[in-house]
């Protein structure tokens, strides 16, 4: 495991290892597997950054459960949020009286997981809930709980396990951040 690497001149240093991040993984998917005990939740990921995580996430749940997908766009290429939250791909399953876990990469503004929650919401599902990976807390604007969060982090950018850096090392299999730049 490489502890530097440089993309496009920015320097990005480890931050969470492969084994940090799947032992949180196992450990969430602990607390689902209780809570919805009897019940087959929908697990909806977020397209694209949550598919690593997602994937390691639902191979961790002994429940029956169901899986959908919705893509959403908001970054494009930058590394800071547009502010704007498009919808590139729909969900298919029916969601009205099921019980539904939104599955997302990394909470930031909460613009997305906001959007995500409205659209939900309007279906009448049983029940809604969130797990996130990643929660930059301090910049999150959400009105509601986020009931499982992997790590609360500091509002840095950060790269890996399904988070791109212009879409590329969604990848790599540990989180880096962006290094401070030296002066
Ligand atoms: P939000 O709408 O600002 O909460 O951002 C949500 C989405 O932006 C996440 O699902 C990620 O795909 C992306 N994002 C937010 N922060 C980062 C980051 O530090 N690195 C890479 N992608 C990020
Ligand atoms: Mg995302």
């Amino acid at each position: 495991m490489t502890n530097e690497i440089t993309i496009n001149n920015d320097r990005f240093t480890l931050y969470l290892s492969e084994e940090q991040i799947q032992k949180r993984v196992k450990e969430l998917a602990a607390r689902i597997n209780e809570d919805y005990r009897g019940k087959v939740p929908i697990f909806i990921g977020i397209l694209n950054g949550s598919f690593i995580f997602f994937s390691d996430l639902v191979r961790e749940i002994s429940l029956d459960c169901e899986v959908d997908f919705l893509k959403l766009s908001s970054y494009g290429d930058a590394k800071i949020s547009s502010g704007q939250v498009t919808l590139l791909k729909d969900l298919n399953c029916q969601v009205e009286g099921r019980d539904i876990v939104v599955v997302e990469d990394i909470i930031d503004s909460g613009l997305s997981i906001d959007f995500m929650k409205k659209l939900v919401m309007r279906e009448n599902p049983a029940s809604f809930r969130v797990v996130t990976l990643l929660l930059k807390k301090s910049v999150a604007k959400v009105n509601f709980p986020i009931d499982y969060v992997g790590f609360e982090i500091p509002p840095e950018f950060v790269i890996g396990y399904g988070l791109d850096y212009a879409q590329k090392v969604r990848n790599l299999k540990s989180i880096y951040r962006l290094a401070p730049t030296e002066k």
